[in-house]
């Protein structure tokens, strides 16, 4: 239990997770939205703020009874035989949650109840009898927007068959809140991320919202209500209320927790359940006189094959089988820096592999083990910062502060994908600048030392950001310059390295590889081996060969992509800003708005063709072009070297 000396800690950070059904094993889906809250959690540890992480498990309703009861198992016994595989995968990723909820606590039961009671005697919650067409599955009745004619109504979320309920049932007065929230969403514009999901939710309130049903008399697995047992609480009102019942709501001798970490700073969601958290959870909160918790991060939807992975599909993936294999580190990072939050995003072992290659084994652990091998080649352990930067180092140097600042901005805002692409920019920087040097040709000690100097602060600063990310690798790369990692209370990292002059002594340390290299099998990947689609090729029926001299006139250049932005106007048209190393700059116009979003192309390298005629489009000069291929997914892919190579390098 908490003390009161913790209360009086002003910067606090409260964050949620969904509390996850229990009729199966956590999958991907699940770790996703978890690790999402955990990153968020490290993050503001790091900001020196005192944090409480909760997750947990939804375990009453109708789903989980049959679930019990087709494995012949009493329904307490069955959702007690998930909670370690949760807890074990969570531990096994790690992530740091303080609290595991379950909603069959007796904490949990006994502060629903008294919820419920208050607003029994406020008026919000009355009895009645509801009529409609419910889907089991889901524990929803049908809409009357999705009641298109007379017939039975299939479930507008899965599809399947509804049937037709009439029982008495408490009501929650619903309606009463539509103009409340209406205010409520208008006065909080950011109260929902990404922006454009409460759009769909201001629509929905303004059709009109009906009173909520809020229990079940068929029903026996839920919480019972207070005074007349053979109701059972109807789902979302138990659920939802985990979020404040943990921290100690309904229970006096917890009152000082509660009114300290309550309202949440953040809760984490999928896109599908953002109504019930937008519109139901508000309301339920304004019906108790509570303050609206801050922001939801809305995510969508991990998917195999372009359909959502679930459970019910049966295409869950297994945390377990990957962590085996890739660790839990590599797969952290490929989630959140590739599923990309704003949107549903493809999971593909191939590309997996290809990105723990590139951006963790390349870029990040190869540099850090040539930059420690080549100092203690020269007998360098202990590299002090000099009395005077070059004018590289200190350009290095400011990189680093301007992608602080966009990483910080990025990860305030939950865009933890964005802010990795900014942070994999500077990465790309970092290689560049080391390369550049040359520092295994420098016969000058102090200049050589003076890189190895600077490619560890630039390390150190990468490793300090990527530990909510990366929790256990970053704490390798900082113990390897030297650093045994230990966050000290009301320690502020970020705000040190905002000031940090770049004045550190590390101490090298020689570590196995970060990252193991994937050995990646040719042709037998698995897109590549059974394609989803049927892939047409198109036969050309005539050829025209070209000479080697043809070919030679055609400058294929590799680059990198610095900045991209949309062009007003032009729905279709990117205009980048490619670094071509000793060939400059350049700007290049490009027809790939619809099928990249501009974090996927910044920080990225593609192969270009340097010397194709400049053209104006939209009143603006693109002086090249970049290459791009449609694959086994049909969808447009970037061409790159697939390793990271020094811009500007010719194609021969
Ligand atoms: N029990 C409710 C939530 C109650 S919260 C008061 C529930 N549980 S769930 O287990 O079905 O889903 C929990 C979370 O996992 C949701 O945020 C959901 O979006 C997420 N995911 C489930 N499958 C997913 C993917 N395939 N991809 C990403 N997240 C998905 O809903």
């Amino acid at each position: 239990m908490l003390t009161n000396e913790i209360f009086n800690k002003s910067k606090k950070f409260y964050v949620t997770t969904p509390i996850y059904y229990v009729t199966a094993k956590p999958h991907l889906g699940s770790l996703y939205s978890t690790l999402l809250a955990d990153i968020a959690a490290r993050w503001h540890k790091l900001n020196g703020c005192k944090v409480f992480f909760l997750t947990g498990t939804d375990e009453h309703g109708q789903k989980v009874a049959e679930a019990a009861f087709k494995n012949d198992m009493a329904p307490q016994d069955f959702v007690d035989s998930f909670i370690n595989d949760f807890k074990q995968t969570w531990y096994d990723y790690g992530i740091s949650y303080d609290f595991f909820i379950r909603t069959t606590d007796e904490n949990h039961v006994k502060a629903v109840q008294s919820w419920i009671t208050r607003l029994k005697e406020n008026g919000d919650i009355y009895k009645s009898y509801y009529t409609g067409f419910y889907c089991t599955p889901c524990e929803t009745f049908v809409t009357e927007k999705d009641q298109v004619d007379s017939k039975t109504p299939d479930c507008a979320s899965c599809n399947r068959q509804t049937s037709l309920v009439s029982e008495e049932s408490y009501f929650f007065k619903l309606s009463s809140y539509q103009d409340r929230l209406l205010n409520f969403y208008e006065e909080n514009p950011d109260f929902v991320v990404p922006n454009e999901r409460l759009n769909e939710v201001i629509n929905f309130v303004k059709q009109g919202l009906k009173d909520l049903s809020i229990s079940r008399t068929t029903v026996k697995w839920g919480i019972p209500f207070p005074d007349d047992s053979h109701h059972v609480t109807y789902v979302w009102a138990d659920a939802l209320n985990n979020y404040i019942t943990a921290i100690g709501y309904g229970n006096p001798a917890r009152e000082e927790e509660f009114n300290f970490w309550w309202p949440a700073d953040l809760q984490i969601l999928g896109k599908d359940i953002l109504r019930f958290h937008a519109i139901y959870w508000p309301a339920f909160l304004m019906a108790s006189d509570l303050p609206m918790p801050k922001k939801l991060l809305v995510h969508g939807w991990i998917k195999i094959n372009n359909q959502k992975m679930s459970k019910s599909l049966g295409n869950a993936i297994d945390p377990k089988i990957l962590l085996d294999k890739y660790g839990a580190d590599a797969i952290r990072y490929y989630l959140a820096r590739y599923m990309a939050i704003t949107q549903d995003s493809e999971f593909s072992i191939p590309d997996l592999e290809h990105r723990i290659n590139a951006d963790l084994a390349n870029d990040l652990g190869n540099l850090l083990n040539r930059m420690v091998t080549l100092a203690q080649k020269k007998d360098l352990f202990e590299i002090k910062a000099p009395h005077n930067w070059g004018i590289k180092a200190l350009a290095l140097r400011d990189a680093f502060w301007d992608t602080l600042e966009l990483f910080e901005s990025e990860m305030e805002e939950g865009y933890f994908y964005k802010a990795l692409a900014q942070l994999a920019k500077f990465i790309s920087q970092v290689n560049a600048y080391f390369h550049a040097q040359e520092p295994w040709r420098e016969k000058d000690l102090l200049k050589f030392e003076e890189v190895i100097s600077a490619t560890c602060h630039s390390l150190y600063c990468v490793g300090i950001l990527l530990l909510p990310i990366m929790p256990t690798k970053a704490a390798e790369l900082l113990k390897s310059l030297g650093l045994n990692f230990e966050l000290k209370e009301d320690q502020d990292l970020i705000t040190e390295l905002d000031d940090n002059p770049w004045n550190k002594t590390f101490i090298l340390n020689k570590i196995d590889n970060l990252f193991q290299k994937i050995e990646i099998q040719k042709q037998e990947t698995e897109s590549a081996a059974k394609p989803q689609h049927q892939v047409v090729f198109e036969v050309k029926p005539e050829i025209t060969n070209i000479t080697i001299q043809d070919f030679l006139n055609v400058m294929l250049l590799v680059g990198t992509i610095e900045s991209c932005e949309g062009i007003k106007g032009s729905d279709k048209l990117y205009k980048l800003e490619v670094n071509f190393g000793s060939y400059g700059i350049r700007q290049v116009l490009s027809g790939i708005k619809l099928q990249f979003a501009p974090e996927q192309l910044i920080a990225r390298q593609a192969i270009f063709v340097y010397n194709l005629e400049p053209r104006k489009m939209m009143g603006l000069e693109s002086q090249g072009m970049i290459l791009t291929a449609i694959g086994f997914d049909q969808a447009l892919h970037l061409v790159s070297p697939g390793i990271l190579v020094p811009n500007g390098t010719r194609l021969k």
